[in-house]
């Protein structure tokens, strides 16, 4: 069994890969993960710019190179132009779980109208988990908070690891697995 996860962190933002701003969104998600997940964790965090090929690849690299067991993306979900993280995502996983963006979506929906606005979404390629969360740091607590137990779950079943979490509102993972 391994005793270390690998997870990815990709911020997706033009401006933040140009140092216009300075990364939030990554930052956050990093924060936010390292204070719920008890076993061991290295974490691989990387600021792209919106560019299909350049996350793709970066993906491919986490995954099939690095063998993250998580990836989690932070960014480019929305309707404008330049939002390709939903695409690049699509493009590298084998299977998609519709349930996660689903769920954050009508989770953020509560709190904000124009959550609809994301495109967020979530899928498997080989033994990993790839998460879309949107950018803002607000958002990303909003939206793991609503899928953090699955997230857990997910990897276990994706692969042999010794995982550890903080239960969130009372989910633990199935009994069984
Ligand atoms: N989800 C949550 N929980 N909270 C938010 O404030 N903002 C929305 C949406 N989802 C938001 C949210 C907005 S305004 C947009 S445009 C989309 O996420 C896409 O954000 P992104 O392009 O930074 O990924």
């Amino acid at each position: 069994m391994e005793k270390i996860l690998k997870v990815g962190i990709v911020t997706v933002s033009d401006r933040a890969s140009q140092g216009i701003y300075k990364d939030q969104g990554g930052p956050a998600v990093l924060q936010w993960l390292q204070q719920r997940i008890k076993s061991p964790v290295e974490f691989k965090c990387h600021v792209l710019p919106d560019e299909l090929t350049q996350l793709q690849q970066l993906l491919l690299l986490l995954i099939d190179r690095e063998d993250c067991g998580l990836v989690v993306t932070t960014g480019g979900t929305g309707p404008s132009a330049r939002d390709i993280t939903p695409e690049a995502t699509l493009a590298t996983c084998t299977k998609i779980l519709p349930g996660f963006g689903e769920i954050m979506r009508a989770e953020s929906y509560k709190i904000t109208p124009t959550a609809i606005l994301s495109r967020q979404m979530a899928g498997i390629r080989g033994r990993s988990l790839v998460v879309n969360l949107p950018g803002k740091p607000k958002s990303i607590g909003e939206c793991l908070q609503a899928v953090f137990p699955a997230i857990v779950h997910g990897i276990i079943l994706v692969r042999d690891v010794d995982l550890v979490a903080e239960e969130i509102a009372g989910h633990v993972g199935c009994p069984g697995h």
